[in-house]
């Protein structure tokens, strides 16, 4: 798995874009729905009030294309992943961030560093008899009653699958439905675990944001994030 991502270093957002260019969409289009997705739920939890200091962990960071989305919601953000040479580029790209390069096993922090950890479009990456470990580093990490946030493709959405079929480094990926994906995060320990689908329609607009919100429990959109507290 080191090995696929480290071929994609300098190509990742090309290849993605191209697998995503039937539906007429840029890849910054999916970046930022996840970034507002993200932003509006810390908000709605208070987790953004100035006077808290806030340490946000990224497991599957890759190149680190959601960073200059989010750093500014954080007093601290590290990204982790297996690949080294997309840590690499990650680092030289956003200097503003801490970056480690781990095996995939072991997240490489001690027990109750973060307040935030999220991991966007990774456990599809990830060989399922992995998937507990995967979610139980992810809950050991956290301060106690801290957020997580999985960031998954909908496997229900036609539009998704077919870019996934299109794109050439997610040939072993196997989805998760967001049924499956709470069932692992409650089986390693998370509570309070919700999920939402979007990127329902082509637009950042907020009629349409407003409009996904209001469907957001229904299998349609694009993808789908969960949020459980450690
Ligand atoms: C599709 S990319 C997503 C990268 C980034 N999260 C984003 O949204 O742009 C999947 C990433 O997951 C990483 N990965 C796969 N297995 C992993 C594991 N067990 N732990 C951490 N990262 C992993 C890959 O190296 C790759 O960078």
């Amino acid at each position: 798995m080191a090995e696929l991502f480290d071929d994609y270093r300098t190509s990742y957002q090309d290849v993605v874009a191209d697998s995503i260019s039937f539906s007429g969409l840029k890849h910054d289009f999916f970046m930022q729905a996840k970034a507002d997705l993200i932003e509006r739920r810390l908000r709605s939890e208070g987790y953004l009030a100035p006077e808290m200091k806030r340490h946000a962990l990224d497991i599957g960071c890759g190149i680190g294309t959601m960073h200059p989305y989010i750093r500014d919601l954080f007093s601290n953000v590290d990204g982790c992943d297996v690949s080294a040479e997309s840590i690499e580029r990650a680092r030289r790209d956003n200097p503003n961030v801490g970056y480690r390069a781990y095996s995939g096993k072991q997240l490489p922090y001690p027990d109750e560093s973060f307040d935030f950890a999220m991991t966007v479009c990774v456990v599809h990456h990830v060989p399922p008899p992995e998937w507990p470990c995967f979610f139980s580093e992810m809950r050991r990490i956290l301060r106690p009653g801290a957020l997580a946030c999985v960031i998954e493709h909908n496997p229900l959405n036609p539009v998704t699958r077919l870019a996934v079929l299109r794109c050439p480094f997610d040939e072993d990926a196997v989805l998760l439905r967001s049924s499956t994906t709470r069932r692992l995060l409650a089986a390693a320990g998370f509570t309070s675990i919700s999920h939402e689908f979007f990127c329902l329609l082509p637009s950042a607009g907020r009629v349409a944001r407003r409009v996904e919100r209001t469907m957001s429990n229904f299998p349609v959109g694009a993808q789908y994030a969960c949020f459980a507290r450690a």
